[in-house]
């Protein structure tokens, strides 16, 4: 079955790639990230008739939301490199006649020329990069001097469950973890911004908090967890069946806990005709 932290880095290579479409639509219900994805609408600084490119669009709802603020007179620009993800994000938006293009393209190597865009966004997608420095410097690349970069990603180090078995659950957060190409990144964002010359960095730390089991289970793959740790050698079937058991209890006395910190960082390509 698809694991969200190794996986959405291949989504159409994946057997059951609808099992991402169903997670980034779960998630967009929650309202931790309507109110994250309004703060880096607005670090955007958007106008309309801006040109914006959206960098990793999964289903396509935050180019619509993009759309919304640049109007008719605007173009939003969305690459993902998933056919499924891009499917997706035109079946919901053709309706709408919006200013969307939809393109397959991979973020470390953007089809587009230097200076083509007013802003460019990411969201939650360097995490699946390896070479997240390379995309945040596309970004940079291609955008005009004096328009902005807006990245919010996850640092999985700041991954939390209330469990009580402390070195079982650093086994299996780690392995969460490391399952990312990039589990990091939120700690290392504004140093990738200030590598690609942008000025004006501001960090704003997003806190995810969730105390039902069933739903971290579906935003965390926490039972996947479990099974890649125990596939790993790093804990026995019993001692990650016990794991989740305590969890599942702790939920059923309304006392599960679990959260995550993810970055928004934001930075201005300096200004032509500035030093
Ligand atoms: C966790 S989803 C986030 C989607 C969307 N930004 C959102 O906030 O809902 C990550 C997305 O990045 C895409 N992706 C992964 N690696 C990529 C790459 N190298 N270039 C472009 N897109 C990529 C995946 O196909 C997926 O749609």
């Amino acid at each position: 079955m698809a694991y969200f932290a190794r996986d959405f880095q291949s989504v159409d290579d994946t057997p059951g790639a609808q099992r991402f479409v169903a997670c980034l639509k779960l998630q967009q219900s929650l309202e931790f990230y309507h109110r994250y994805k309004a703060k880096t609408f607005e670090a955007m600084h958007l106008v309309a008739g801006a040109s914006v490119l959206e960098v990793g669009c999964g289903t396509g709802d935050d180019a619509m939301a993009l759309a919304q603020i640049v109007g008719p007179s605007g173009q939003v620009t969305a690459i993902d490199r998933s056919q499924t993800m891009l499917n997706e994000a035109i079946a919901s938006t053709q309706p709408l006649a919006l200013p969307i293009e939809f393109i397959l393209a991979d973020a470390q190597q953007l089809p587009f020329a230097d200076h083509t865009f007013d802003g460019a966004r990411v969201d939650r997608t360097l995490q699946h990069i390896a070479d997240p420095a390379a995309v945040i410097a596309e970004m940079a690349r291609v955008v005009r001097p004096g328009g902005w970069i807006v990245a919010m990603e996850p640092d999985w180090g700041t991954f939390v469950v209330n469990s009580t078995q402390r070195a079982i659950t650093r086994q299996l957060l780690n392995v969460w973890c490391d399952s990312f190409p990039s589990g990091w990144v939120g700690r290392y964002l504004r140093q990738y911004l200030r590598q690609a010359g942008l000025t004006d960095i501001q960090v704003v730390p997003e806190t995810l908090v969730i105390t039902q089991f069933d739903l971290a289970d579906q935003v965390f793959d926490l039972v996947q967890t479990a099974q890649a740790t125990v596939e790993a050698g790093l804990v026995s079937s019993a001692e990650a069946q016990a794991w989740l058991s305590e969890l599942q209890a702790f939920d059923r006395a309304q006392a599960f806990f679990s959260s995550f910190t993810g970055f928004i960082v934001s930075g201005q390509k300096e200004p032509a005709g500035l030093p």
